[in-house]
């Protein structure tokens, strides 16, 4: 059983639900500096052992794991400290927002001798999982290609207060997911080109950077892939299109996992076809709270996962170098919306000496 304390208690909230709900973990403290938050997350868990300090995280020696959900601008900072102080650290998606700090954290992670899982929550759910495995038996064949998107309706989101800031950018927040799908597939992407634009939804709100994006990506051996993105306006009705899909296209089959409904389908190469969803014991273990805002049950199994991989001394992945590689893609994808042209990998990874 691994100790562990979260940072972080907006999404953080799946990760006490998580925590309290494992046999593999022991819930040690919560932290948020909004004290309002910690009492009433206090009071939702009946645990009532919070902070608004993180250095008191970072100085119990009882704590082994600390997982990071602060915003996105700020998970260098606490990444860095955890692994200054010896824990090991799960830090959410996006890993970090700016490739600046990646060397020094991949320095820190090994010098350190912690490890650094990143919380891809996405490749942790069911439709998800289902879909590698078939992949992985040969179900579909060779991968010929691979599509992703995440369109939400988030413009709830532009109430959090660091969502307006310049830095927040909605292709890391949201398109980590999907560009991680790809890199799970398609790990050595050597090129990208898109568009993007901010929408009059998210203009009137006060949006910094875009919220509509479409990609093309080109990878070392050929082999092409896309992702898109859109995030302030209505979305379709979920019978119709997933909010997160990702589709593999084989040489003898073809898959397409749906994240929030909890539905798979295949085609096989013996031909079948076939349609799988998730029923109530599913829902109530990956949708812990009202809505879907929170998905426990996904943090549930990374989180097992990765106190396995410190218990059984394995690499949990997306590690850090996993992690920053998707990184590296974002920001590749974000130099081409701003210049219109197609950006190498390599170059971005060459100019912060990733390679
Ligand atoms: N599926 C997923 O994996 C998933 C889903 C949603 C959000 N996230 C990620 O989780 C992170 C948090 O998102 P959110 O929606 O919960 O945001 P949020 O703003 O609701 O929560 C962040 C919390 O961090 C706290 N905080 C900030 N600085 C702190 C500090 N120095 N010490 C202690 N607490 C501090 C804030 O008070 C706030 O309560 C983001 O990186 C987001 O991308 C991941």
């Amino acid at each position: 059983m691994q100790n562990i304390a979260i940072l972080g208690l907006g999404e953080g909230r799946s990760t006490i639900s998580a925590s309290l709900a494992s046999k593999k973990l022991n819930l040690v403290k919560i932290c948020d500096k909004n004290e309002e938050l910690c009492k009433q997350r206090a009071e939702e868990f009946n645990f009532h052992f919070y902070t608004t300090d993180y250095n008191e995280l970072l100085t119990d020696p009882a704590i082994e794991i600390i997982a990071i959900y602060t915003p996105d601008h700020l998970h260098a900072e606490h990444v860095k400290q955890a692994l200054l102080h010896g824990k090991h650290v799960v830090c959410t998606k996006p890993f970090i927002d700016d490739l600046s700090t990646a060397r020094e954290l991949i320095e820190l992670a090994q010098s350190s001798g912690k490890k650094v899982f990143i919380g891809q929550s996405s490749r942790f759910f069911e439709p998800m999982k289902r879909q590698r495995t078939d992949f992985d038996n040969g179900i579909i064949g060779e991968l010929i290609t691979i599509e992703a998107h995440y369109h939400a309706d988030h413009r709830w989101f532009l109430e959090k207060e660091w969502a307006l800031r310049d830095d927040f950018k909605w292709l890391y927040g949201g398109l980590s997911h999907p560009a991680d799908f790809i890199r799970w597939y398609l790990p050595d992407i050597e090129e990208v080109m898109g568009y993007g634009m901010i929408s009059s939804n998210g203009k009137k709100a006060g949006l910094k950077n875009e919220d509509t994006m479409h990609f093309i990506f080109k990878a070392k051996d050929g082999r092409i892939a896309r992702v898109s993105g859109v995030y302030t306006s209505p979305t379709q009705p979920p019978t119709r299109d997933s909010g997160m899909t990702c589709i593999l296209r084989g040489t003898e089959g073809a898959s397409q996992a749906d994240y929030h409904e909890l539905r798979y389908s295949v085609t096989t190469k013996e031909g079948e076809e076939k349609i799988i969803t998730w029923g109530d014991k599913h829902k109530d273990y990956y949708f812990r709270f009202s809505g879907q805002s929170h998905h426990a049950g996904e943090y549930q199994n990374y989180l097992e996962y990765f106190a396995d991989s410190i218990e059984q001394n394995f690499v949990a992945y997306p590690d850090i170098k996993e992690g920053i590689g998707t990184v590296a893609l974002l920001q590749a994808m974000d130099r081409t919306l701003k210049t219109g042209k197609i950006i190498k990998i390599n170059d971005v990874l060459k100019e912060y000496s990733l390679i």
